[in-house]
């Protein structure tokens, strides 16, 4: 089948990035390239993946020079960017997100393309980051405003602010290949670190069009952007032990063998967002129409490409068959279409999924699952239909792994122990769902789930959002924690000025607020 694409979303002629932003320039890599395929259009075998662009598979010797740049500009705290007015640093932010916000329809149409996100999504995710950028400026200067005053106790005159931790290396996943990366990025960077950020393998394309911004913005070194292989790029910059942060958005595996390589580990801060295995738990009193309806989305928006998406549905044996009946009904409904169709089903951006969920599949087959909707498991080149995978236990694949794509296992219960010990004995704790009504049933419950996960959400599906809230797990789900609020705090530490309370030093510290001598000692209040 051929798929017409409208003009304005049109790829005509590959997309040749061929520039990198290290130390304040952009370079042009005369090197290898890797080619950028996009799977969307490929529902058969015969039609080959759409050669979209190249980008440059960089090499051991630029990781180090980005790497040297950054560690240049954060110059062991000394640097002008982490000395600097917290103002100036405001405003450099400032300028990039106007700069930024001109990019909007470049990015947008290489999110549909890249990673199969549909448009609606796609604009999400980049509005969504716009206003990310927005509030982190205004929480800056709250915090800011903040650490303006004096603390004294037992004789002690203390100034107590957030400092920066050094050079953060900044890793995002496919998923959220500007969202999740920004929200790293950006915290880190104005809070005074310095960063060197590497786009994931997938999502690639879509950064280009921001480097200028970056080098418009920032002074040299602050943000560098390289690009090629994790193994080649992250590795030998993890081994210099001259990154103060890990920032990661991925999985624990990467995480722990980057871990691995840093020489001085205590040195090593981590701000890591993982996989998770987020239940959905349907009691007896549930109300079926809103629990059908919010598993559809937390299990499939977006393909169930997502961290927080719904990975297992428990449903308790009461209500099993009716729950099961219209969710597999409405399951079946679901269109599959190009992003730009906006529909909820969309094509896999992974060229290897479609096989890894059929195996997925298959495996559970064996091991006593049903396919429940008519749809189920329908393979093609680039998707498989969502497959609703019944009774699961946890013999199978898939009540372990997380699938992160369209396969819905489910287990009936009786006893409210089965879905709990699911979640103790699970490697996960990021988030959870719970459906019911009665508060004597909800009640004792919530106080139990809220100590195996970080989130529960009641009637509701697991999600990120809003970013104010704190976005963090338990065990292998995550470390540190990451909101617009707390992505501050994760990416900066207490540091203080304390005198004894005299004469002398009530002088100089007057002296330094009243001359303005100082970009620490300061009493002014960012509006
Ligand atoms: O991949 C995990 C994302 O953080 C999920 O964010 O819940 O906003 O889709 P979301």
């Amino acid at each position: 089948m051929l798929h017409s694409v409208p003009p304005e979303f049109d790829i005509k002629e590959p997309i040749n990035h061929k520039t990198y932003l290290i130390d304040g320039k952009i370079g042009k890599w005369d090197g290898e390239y890797s080619e950028v395929k996009s799977t969307i259009l490929s529902s058969k075998k015969n039609i080959p993946y759409k050669l979209i662009g190249h980008s440059p598979k960089m090499d051991e010797k630029h990781a180090l020079k980005a790497l040297d740049a950054a560690d240049k500009a954060y110059k062991n705290g000394t640097g002008k960017w982490p000395t600097m007015k917290v103002y100036e640093r405001i405003n450099c932010m400032q300028k990039f997100v106007d700069l930024m916000k001109m990019k909007r329809e470049e990015v947008v149409k290489l999110l549909m393309w890249e990673i199969g996100k549909n448009l609606n999504d796609s604009r999400k995710e980049f509005d969504r980051t716009v206003d990310y950028i927005n509030e982190t400026i205004n929480e800056y200067k709250k915090i800011d405003r903040d650490g303006a005053t004096f603390q004294n106790n037992s004789g002690v005159r203390a100034l107590i602010r957030r400092g920066p931790l050094g050079v953060v290396l900044c890793l995002g996943p496919y998923n959220y290949p500007l969202n999740e990366t920004f929200a790293l990025l950006i915290p880190a960077i104005i809070m005074g670190n310095t960063a060197i950020f590497k786009p994931a393998k997938h999502g690639v394309l879509l950064i280009a069009p921001l480097l200028d911004a970056f080098k418009n913005s920032f002074p040299p070194g602050v943000v560098n952007i390289i690009f090629g292989r994790g193994r080649e790029m992250a590795s030998p910059i993890m081994k210099t032990g001259k990154v103060n942060v890990l920032a990661l958005i991925g999985h624990s595996s990467s995480a722990i063998s980057l871990q691995d390589l840093h020489p001085q580990k205590n040195r090593l801060r981590l701000v890591l967002g993982l996989e998770a295995k987020n239940p959905a738990i349907i009691l007896d009193d549930a109300d079926l129409d809103l629990a059908v309806n919010e598993c559809i989305n937390g299990s499939l928006s977006f393909n169930g490409q997502r961290c927080t998406a719904l990975k297992i549905i428990y449903v308790h044996e009461k209500i099993k068959e009716k729950f099961l009946k219209q969710f597999c009904e409405k399951i079946d409904d679901l269109k599959l279409g190009l992003p730009w169709e906006n529909t909820l089903l969309t094509p896999l951006p992974e060229p290897h999924k479609p096989k890894y969920i059929n195996d997925l599949i298959e495996d559970a087959k064996e091991k006593g699952a049903r396919v429940l909707n008519k749809k189920g498991g329908e393979i093609s080149n680039n998707y498989v239909f969502p497959a609703v995978l019944y009774p699961a236990n946890e013999e199978m694949k898939v009540y372990k792994e997380e699938q992160f794509g369209p396969v819905v296992p489910v287990i009936p219960f009786n006893d409210i122990d089965i879905p709990i010990s699911f979640m103790a004995e699970s490697n996960y704790g990021q988030q959870v769902s719970l459906f019911g009504k009665s508060e004597k049933k909800l009640g004792p419950l919530i106080d139990s789930l809220v100590n195996l996960v970080c989130r529960v959400n009641l009637n509701t599906s697991c999600q990120r959002g809003p970013d104010v809230f704190p976005f963090t797990g338990r065990k292998d789900s995550a470390v540190a924690t990451l909101s617009v609020h707390d992505a501050l705090r994760s990416f900066s530490i207490r540091t203080f000025v304390a005198s004894r309370d005299n004469e002398t030093n009530k002088e100089i510290l007057r002296k330094l607020i009243d001359n303005k001598e100082s970009n620490f000692i300061r009493t002014d209040y960012y509006l």
